[in-house]
Formats: C-alpha cells, structure tokens, sequence
C-alpha cells in the first residue's frame, strides 16, 4: 500500500506509505491524487488531511525512480500538486520528522500546513545537483521571503520546522499528538473560503535585484564545478520577477537541463553508492548486531588516538592502551589538544569538550580492558608485534569481544590466526587523521563472522564514517590502487615533468592534491619503507627511484621541512625546490632517458586510469563488492573529485573503450608492463558495457 485512505468524520485522512521515507514515487503519487478525488466525490467529507506513515511526512520524489520511466509518468508530481491545490475542499499537510524536497513542494501545494516541532524542513535538491523541480523555488519565497527561501535552496540544508514557526510556511505548530491536532485544524478550516493558495502570495523583497546579483556573486563563488547552485539563484530569481506559472516555466527549463549534467549524475552515483556500501549481498538487513558501549584501543600514537576521538565524539567511552606511561601521556595529552584547537575556534562547545574528554582513558593493563565490547589494535605496522597484541587480547578479552586491527598492509588472516576466535576478527582501515577522514575500509577476513561486519557497518554510520567493505590483499581498495598512481606519478618525473606541473594538472582537474604535496604532507618516508620490503618481496615491479633519493636525501616532507617542495618555518606553502628538480634531472640523464614535454592530459590520463585499472582487477577478484564501493573509497579516502564521481564512475562517463585505447598508447612508453590491461576492463569494452 503506497497511501492509506480513511475517513474519520468529515475529515479524509490520506497517509502516505511508502516506507523507509514515504517517496512520492509512481504508485505513491497516484495513490494520493485517486484519495483526493475520492474525497472531493464524497459529500460528508469536508476536508482533507495528507499525512506520512512511519518515520517521515515524505523524503521527496523517489530518488529510486530517478531516470527511469516511472520519474515522469502521470500523475507527475505536478499534476498531483494541482490537483491538490485546485481542490475544491481544504487540504491540510500534517507535517512531523522529515519534510523534504518534492514533500514539501505537495506541502506548499496544499492549502494550510501544521507541523510538529523537530521536523526537518528542507529542499536539498542541490545537493544531487539539481533543483527543486515541483514549484519549490517559486512557491517557498512566498511563504518564506526571498532571502530565506534562496538560503535553504542554494544550500540544500535543513531547517527545524519550530525555527520556521513564525512563517507564512506554517498555519500552526502542533501540540501533542499531530494527527489530532491536523484534524481538529481541518474541522475549524472546513467551511472557510476562498482557500489559500501559496500561489497567490507576492514576493516581497526590497530591491530584488541588488540583493539577486549579490547572490549570483557569492554563489558563483562558492560553487566550484557544480552548476546547480547558480540555477537554485536563477530559478528564485523568477519567483521575484515573473508571474507564478512564467517561473515554473523557468523552473523547470533548469530542472531538465540539471538532471542531464554529469555533475547531477555524479552526485546522485555518489548519494546511492554511499548507502549500498552499507550493504553485503550476503549479509541480510536483519543479521543480529553486537552491542558496542565500550571500546578499547591499543596504541596511543598518531592513529590510536584519532581513532579512539571517534568513539568519545559518538558519546563511547574509550579506553587507550599502551605500554609504557610516558607513551600513554603523550597520547592523551595530544588528544586534549586537539580538542582544546576545537574548543578555540568554537567549534565546540565547555560542555562538549569536558564530555568528550572526560569519555577517554588510558591504561596500561590489559585487565582494564578486557570487558570491552570491541577491541581495536593501532601499534606498530610490525608482524611480530600485532603477534605479542592479538594473543593477549586472545586470552583476556571476553567472549563475544570484536576484535579489530587498524593494519594498513598486514595479511588480516594472518593476525586472525593469532588468536582461537578468527571470527571475531576484523580490519578497521582508518585513514589519517583518523578524527576527520571520513573513509573507514572494513577488512573482511576469510572467517570474519557475519554479525561482526554488520556490527562494524552499523557502527561506522554512528561514528559518521562511510564504510566500505574490503577484502584481503595487500593495500586493500584504497593503497593498493594508489601505488598504481604513485608508480606513474613517479615515472612522469623521469620522463620529464617537475613535481608541481603533476600536482597542478592534477589539481585542475579536480583532485584535492597532487601526489607530491600529499607525499609531503603524509611523509615520503611512510613510503620509503613499504617500497623497501617491496624490493625484496616483489622485486619484478619497477618503481621510479626518485623518491628514494628524495628520502636518501633526507627530505621526509613537512615533518622534515622540505620535501618535494621547499618550506619555509611556520609555513605549510609548497616551493619548487631546485635542489629536487637537479635530483630528477641528473637522475633522468643517468638513466638515458630524453626528457620531453608532457600534456596535462597525459599527466591526468596516466594517473587516473591507473586507478581504474586496478580498481578492475579489485573488482574481479572480488575485494570489492560493487564498482561504487571504489568510488565511495575514492570520494572518501583519496580527494578524488566529487563531480566526477569516484574513478569507476569516470571511466564509464569517458567510455572503457577509449580509456582502453589510452592505456595500449602508454603501454607503448617506457614501463608498459603496468598498462596490462585487466580482463575485466578488457571484457566490459567489448561488450560496451560500464563498470557501473
Ligand atoms: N526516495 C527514495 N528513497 C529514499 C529517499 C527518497 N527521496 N531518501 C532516502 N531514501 C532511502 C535511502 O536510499 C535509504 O534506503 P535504504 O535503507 O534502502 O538504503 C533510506 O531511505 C534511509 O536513508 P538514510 O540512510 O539516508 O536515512 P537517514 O534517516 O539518515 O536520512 C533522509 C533520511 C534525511 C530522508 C535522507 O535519506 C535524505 O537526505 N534523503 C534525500 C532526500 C532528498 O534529496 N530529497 C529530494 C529528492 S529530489 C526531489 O524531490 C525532486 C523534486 O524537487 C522534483
Ligand atoms: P605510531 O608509531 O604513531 O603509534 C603506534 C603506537 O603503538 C605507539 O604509541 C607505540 O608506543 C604503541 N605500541 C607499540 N607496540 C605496542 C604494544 N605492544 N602495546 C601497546 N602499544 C604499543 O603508529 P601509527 O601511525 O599510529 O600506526 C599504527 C597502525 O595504524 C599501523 O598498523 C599502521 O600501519 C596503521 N595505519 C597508519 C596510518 C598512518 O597514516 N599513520 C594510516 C592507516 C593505518
């Protein structure tokens, strides 16, 4: 049943029901417009009440439908609009927890709205590139004004209806039970006419125009590649100054032309990509969650305590383990003080900070922790010493305990079988700084039991990370895909480009920082390190040696004050360093390579479809999921563009078959052994198909 239809007195009550948030899809919108006319037939009816089911008045048009034939079939959202507003009997929105794009265009439809304090109140559009397309920019300047209206639709964000109680948008605030109160609202309005409609209304606005250019200006600016907000202005702009059905025309010429954009589509990839994340095929919606209301964490050192920071600002207490006090000291003591650089710039509030702080302890015994419901180890990247961890946790740790390791490169497997419990055991991947990366790879070891990764998921969602399940391999999603882009990043250097013509093509084309920056900001040596163990594992695959002798060389990035860029003290500004561009040179010449003039499209080509091409190879094998399980790593975790949709995304908006053809050209170069096409990649061309 999409919506339920009752009489109750003189009162028609249609409640929308189309669960989890009530989306005005084909069957929704349908039922509601055949109600309405039922009770307009209906003699004792007087008025009519629309209402939601469940845990929303309506999320908005079903996004679920979006392209596909059902968007767009009859009744459309316009229609049903109409005819609620052409009514003949009072309509009422009975409006409570989430009232949302095309919901609130039916509100603003209806002849009165009441409204239970709480409810979000919002047009977010924006934020899948489009704009609201059911009379939204026209009808909610009328009942808001035009400076409010154009703020909630140029940012997409929510409002608190009891914020909007003393607006034009709403009739009445309800006490107590909603649905009493709508009907009792409908009794009083049932005689009443002419009936309201929000159409009607002026756009009051003193000098509209000054104040519309001032917005095109400030949007223009803030909106970087995305082309809906400058719409969301042009479209209110309408509503300002022209007659209510020019600009629904204006409206939805913009609608039509957003929908279409790749930005749009990437966005919405992005919405969708990242609640599927959330979702194993083989782990059903109903599989049994362990309670967490306790964690520890093993390691007070850069990434223990950004991680255990997580946990405190979701309200878990944490306590950190180490093994020595001074350690342990160390660690809290930056812990505070990243809290205390909250607190200073007001992001915090008195109260916030001591809670969190206070919700952080330390030990050095593991008895203290042993009654934890989940366990995470975050010590040295080291065998033998997540070895000495996971068997004592083994043996103090209470049964059911999740037992979790932060490992960046270690075999997962390998630290389950430590232990008696294999299934209790699982990767939690954090990303640096693990308080603010909103990336959590959850490894799935071969015995990871079932409940422990839908316990990890449902967990990543409270502490507000976008968890993305991985398999075992050495990397996992994100690093073993990046040292594909490393490696070319590196060979790009030989060939003939400096570190800041990489970073900027790079950076122009949307990323949030070019490999070298970032190099210097993570620390090359980090690197260095995995390179080292690299040569002796694996010494078939060819890295560039630049960046070891930029190591060798002592220029460990910031932390060391130059890297491959000059510093200057108590500056984060990257130089061009000569000193790096003399390394490479002499490195080039020592090499016999001919250095030549390299395209940014080059450049960006190399780098992203080495991406891609791993990332095919991830899929095949089964590491991932889906193809947008790596885009949501990508968007997440590595500053990949948001408008280009994560790097599978981007294939499949280039065409596989001309990224294929791009690839046998570089093949041709020096290295063509990493341009080995993955099969993968090579079978979806052939068969003009996507990734997605
Ligand atoms: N249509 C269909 N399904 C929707 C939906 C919608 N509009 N909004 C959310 N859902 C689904 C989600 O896909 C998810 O499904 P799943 O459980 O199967 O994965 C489920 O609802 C719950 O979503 P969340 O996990 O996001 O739950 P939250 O409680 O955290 O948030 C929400 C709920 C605030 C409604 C949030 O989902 C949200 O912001 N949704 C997007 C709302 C939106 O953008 N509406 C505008 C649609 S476009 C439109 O109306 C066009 C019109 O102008 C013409
Ligand atoms: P770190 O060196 O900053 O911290 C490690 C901490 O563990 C130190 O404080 C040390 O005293 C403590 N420790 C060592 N052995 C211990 C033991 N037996 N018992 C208790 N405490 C012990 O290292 P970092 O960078 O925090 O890395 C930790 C883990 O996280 C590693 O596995 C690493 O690969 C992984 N990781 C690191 C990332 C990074 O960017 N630094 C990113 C993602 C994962």
């Amino acid at each position: 049943m999409s919506a339920e239809y009752q009489v109750n007195g003189q009162i028609a009550v249609i409640t929308l029901n189309n669960p989890p948030v009530n989306g005005l899809g084909h069957a929704t919108r349908s039922a509601v417009v055949a109600g309405v006319q039922q009770a307009l037939q209906d003699e004792a009816v007087k008025a009519i009440v629309i209402t939601g089911a469940g845990k929303a008045f309506s999320g908005g048009a079903d996004i679920k439908e979006f392209n596909s034939p059902k968007a767009l079939a009859e009744p459309s959202l316009h229609t049903l609009i109409n005819v609620v507003e052409n009514a003949e009997k009072p309509v009422i929105a009975a409006i409570h927890s989430v009232c949302m794009g095309g919901g609130l265009e039916l509100a603003l439809g209806c002849h009165y709205r009441i409204a239970s304090a709480g409810a979000q109140i919002a047009l977010p559009e924006v934020k899948l590139g489009i704009l609201p397309g059911a009379g939204g920019t026209q009808r909610l300047p009328r009942v808001l004004g035009l400076e409010m209206a154009l703020n909630m639709i140029v940012s997409g964000n929510p409002v608190a209806s009891e914020k909007l109680a003393s607006t034009a948008l709403f009739d009445q605030m309800a006490d107590g039970d909603l649905l009493i109160a709508a009907l009792a609202f409908a009794d009083k309005v049932a005689g009443l006419r002419p009936l309201p409609r929000v159409r009607d209304l002026r756009v009051d606005y003193p000098n509209s125009e000054v104040f519309l250019q001032l917005s095109r200006d400030t949007v223009a600016a803030m909106a970087g590649p995305f082309p809906a907000p400058l719409k969301c202005v042009e479209a209110v702009a309408a509503a300002a100054n022209k007659k209510f059905d020019d600009g629904l025309k204006v409206e939805r010429e913009l609608f039509l032309q957003l929908v279409q954009t790749t930005e749009s589509k990437a966005l919405r990839h992005a919405f969708f990509g990242e609640r599927a994340a959330s979702k194993l095929p083989d782990v059903p919606d109903d599989t049994p969650i362990r309670a967490i209301k306790t964690v520890a964490v093993i390691g007070a050192g850069t990434m223990g305590g950004g991680i255990a920071m997580n946990f405190a600002n979701a309200g878990i207490p944490v306590t950190i383990l180490e093994m020595q006090q001074e350690a342990l000291d160390k660690g809290l003591a930056t812990i505070r003080k990243n809290y205390e650089n909250t607190l200073k710039k007001g992001k915090l509030t008195q109260e916030k900070f001591e809670q969190r702080v206070g919700l952080i302890g330390g030990t050095l015994s593991y008895d203290a922790i042993a009654q934890a419901d989940l366990v995470i180890e975050a010590v040295f990247e080291d065998m033998g010493v997540k070895q000495q961890v996971f068997k004592r946790l083994d043996e103090v740790m209470k049964t059911g305990a999740i037992l979790a390791s932060n490992t960046s490169t270690l075999d997962l497997d390998s630290i389950a079988a430590f232990t008696g419990r294999p299934q209790d055991v699982v990767g939690m991947h954090f990303f640096s700084p693990a308080n603010v990366m909103k990336l959590l790879e959850i490894v799935r070891g071969k015995q990871t039991a079932k409940d422990v990764l839908a316990t990890v998921m449902a967990l990543s969602k409270k502490i507000k990370k976008t968890g993305v399940v991985s398999g075992v391999c050495d990397g996992f999603i994100g690093n073993r895909m990046i040292e594909q882009y490393s490696r070319q990043a590196g060979f790009l250097l030989e060939e003939g480009c400096t570190p800041e013509q990489v970073d900027k093509a790079v950076e122009n084309f949307g990323f949030a920082m070019g490999p070298f920056r970032m190099g210097d900001l993570a620390g090359n040596d980090i690197g260095w390190y995995i390179r080292k163990r690299r040569y002796l594992e694996q010494p078939q695959i060819g890295y560039s040696k630049t960046a070891d002798l930029l190591c060798e060389m002592g220029r460990f990035g910031q932390k060391s004050g130059a890297g491959w860029y000059d510093y200057q003290a108590g500056d984060r500004k990257p130089y061009p360093s000569q000193v790096v561009s003399d390394m490479i040179i002499r490195h080039a010449a020592e090499l016999g390579i001919t250095r030549r003039k390299i395209s940014d499209q080059e450049i960006v080509e190399r780098l992203v479809y080495a991406l891609v091409n791993e990332a095919a190879r991830i899929l095949e094998e089964g590491i991932a999921t889906r193809a947008s399980d790596i885009d949501m790593v990508y968007l997440s975790g590595y500053g990949f563009p948001l408008h280009r949709g994560g790097p599978m995304f981007y294939a499949d908006t280039v065409g596989l078959p001309k990224v294929l053809t791009a690839m046998e050209e570089y093949a041709r170069g020096r290295h063509g052994d990493a341009w080995k096409a993955a099969p993968l990649l090579l079978k979806l061309a052939a068969e003009g198909k996507s990734f997605n």
